[in-house]
């Protein structure tokens, strides 16, 4: 407990030191969490502003001590798991308990001090709760990331971790049948949002499922179809011309790769070193499509320029010359707006970063969400579809080598736990009730969650013009029109559920 202030700079500084990363796609991805860390530190502060200088307490940290595997009490083995309460709407003693679901990235404080649940904590008088996802951020134990360590890893885990945090909450507040639980997560943590109401019926009433990949797919072509439709929409300043120009830049590269051009190409795109190894070049591929996928899943929150209108708008102007020539531009730009000397192609060092096992407290847990794709989800972008505007060289056998290489997986395992996982949670036809799937029209997620309402209950809406998780975050009033009536739909079910509660508290 204190006040917020120090302790919101202090995370900003260590904001600054951010995880290493070989991929641009990290590196974007490890730039949007900072980016919205800033923004709910912002507002945060700007909100309390107007309430000074009324004194408040920050939210609670503590750690809960959790078994390592639930489901083997012969294992004796513990972590201690990271979790964060604010009770400051709370309306005790019977007010509802809004539990925020942390996934493949570390949490901080503001789980439960900022966003969308957290204005409805504050309209409907909720205990806000966050569980940070076991083996991320500092859920984890100094041998975590060993090999042998990892197989406590898995969605399975991290939902009886989930229900151990129920027990601990409500043995800590005296909670009762009175105090209604609902469930928040986006991205990865939407689908646990989804599946912990799914399995735990008992224990959470309902959920918002925010961006949530609930399909496990191996091959991921949807991705990149999505990325495609979204550079040609012109909602968010997208084009026919624009997807035109960047596949013919793309298929530029691929015939330079053809033709051996290398010492061209690696000028041409400032490669750290040489292309000289085949698996180098499909690294360079990937790391100039990451510009468009990172610009088109995160739009307009991932780096300055880093927006789908702002990418087109440089793929179709003429005069900086040939589609290819312009995709130079657009890296130069990349390159500049995240400062980096050049761009890391080294296929070497993504492997070394994958295998290491150093620990890193902050951002994306690359190696683990590696782990958990090649062991339950799949989702490998790949590029070898016809619609697909960018290199053939992003293959799903280059991926799937990964598993293979870092982990010992081998590609049948792979497929067998993602074929398990569909049938384990019922993939985009999940039979449960009072789940919410939201998701943005823009976002590539989007063709892996719920599109369409499965019962009375379990409904889905898709927003029009939004990317990434973009109704999670705070309200803002240059929001667009799809997304301000989106938060208001969940917001009228949430408090739609609480009212049913009341009338029916045991109801699951
Ligand atoms: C919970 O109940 C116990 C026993 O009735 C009491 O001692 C304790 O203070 C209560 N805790 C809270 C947070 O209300
Ligand atoms: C729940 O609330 C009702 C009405 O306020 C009250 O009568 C009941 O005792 C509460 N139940 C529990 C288990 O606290
Ligand atoms: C490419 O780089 C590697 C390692 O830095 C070096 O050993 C090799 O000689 C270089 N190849 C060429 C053709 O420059
Ligand atoms: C892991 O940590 C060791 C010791 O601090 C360091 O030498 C090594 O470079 C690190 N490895 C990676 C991939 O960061
Ligand atoms: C889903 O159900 C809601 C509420 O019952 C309804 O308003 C909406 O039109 C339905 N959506 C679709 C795509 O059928
Ligand atoms: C999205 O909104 C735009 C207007 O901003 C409209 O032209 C377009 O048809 C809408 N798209 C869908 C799928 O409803």
């Amino acid at each position: 407990m204190g006040h917020l202030v120090p302790r919101v700079l202090g995370l900003f500084l260590s904001l600054l030191i951010l995880a290493e990363a070989a991929r641009n796609f990290q590196l974007l991805q490890q730039r949007v969490l900072q980016w919205r860390e800033v923004q709910a530190m912002k507002e945060t502060l700007s909100r309390r502003q107007l309430l000074l200088p009324a004194p408040w307490r920050a939210p609670s940290e503590g750690v809960l001590r959790q078994p390592l595997d639930h489901f083997n009490r012969q294992e004796g083995r513990a972590f201690n798991q990271r979790f964060w309460i604010n009770e400051e709407y709370w309306h005790r003693p019977a007010g509802p308990v809004f539990l925020y679901i942390g996934g493949e990235s570390a949490l901080s404080q503001f789980s439960v001090l900022s966003g969308h649940h957290m204005e409805m904590a504050e309209k409907y008088g909720a205990l806000a709760v966050a569980l940070e996802h076991r083996f991320y951020g500092a859920s984890i134990n100094p041998d975590g990331l060993r090999d042998d360590s990892l197989r406590f890893l898995s969605s399975q885990q991290a939902l009886a971790d989930l229900a151990s945090f129920h027990l601990f909450v409500t043995q800590k507040y005296n909670l009762t049948q009175n105090n209604t639980w609902i469930c928040f997560g986006g991205s990865y943590p939407g689908s646990l949002a989804a599946w912990f109401r799914l399995k735990f019926p008992h224990l959470v009433f309902a959920a918002v499922a925010s961006s949530a990949p609930v399909q496990a797919q191996l091959d991921f072509t949807g991705y990149n179809q999505v990325v495609a439709a979204s550079l040609s929409d012109p909602v968010v300043g997208g084009s026919a011309q624009c997807r035109e120009a960047v596949a013919q830049a793309f298929s530029a590269v691929d015939q330079r790769l053809r033709a051996g051009q290398l010492a061209e190409l690696e000028k041409d795109f400032h490669s750290c070193g040489n292309l000289t190894e085949p698996h180098d070049r499909e690294q360079l591929t990937s790391n100039l499509a990451d510009i468009f996928m990172g610009a088109v899943q995160y739009n307009n929150e991932g780096f300055q320029g880093g927006s789908v209108a702002s990418l087109c708008t440089i793929m179709i102007n003429g005069d900086l010359g040939s589609p290819y020539q312009r995709l130079i531009a657009v890296n130069n730009d990349f390159l500049e707006a995240m400062a980096f000397p050049c761009m890391e192609n080294s296929h070497q060092r993504l492997m070394a970063e994958l295998r290491s096992t150093n620990l890193s407290l902050t951002g994306v847990g690359e190696r683990q969400w590696y782990f958990q794709t090649c062991t339950e989800f799949g989702y490998y972008q790949t590029c070898e579809d016809s619609t697909c505007p960018f290199s053939r060289l992003m293959t799903l056998s280059s991926q799937l080598d990964l598993c293979t290489q870092v982990f010992g997986v081998a590609p049948e395992r792979v497929a067998e736990a993602v074929t398990f996982t569909n049938e384990y949670y019922g993939a985009d036809h999940p039979k449960a009730s009072r789940i919410l799937f939201v998701n943005g029209d823009i976002d590539p997620w989007h063709a892996l969650s719920v599109l369409t309402n499965q019962s009375r209950s379990e409904l889905a809406i898709l927003i029009n013009g939004t990317s990434h998780c973009a109704n999670m975050n705070p309200s803002k009033k240059s929001d667009p029109r799809p997304l301000i009536l989106a938060r208001e739909w969940i917001d009228y079910h949430v408090g739609d559920w609480l009212r049913l509660a009341r009338k029916a508290p045991s109801a699951s």
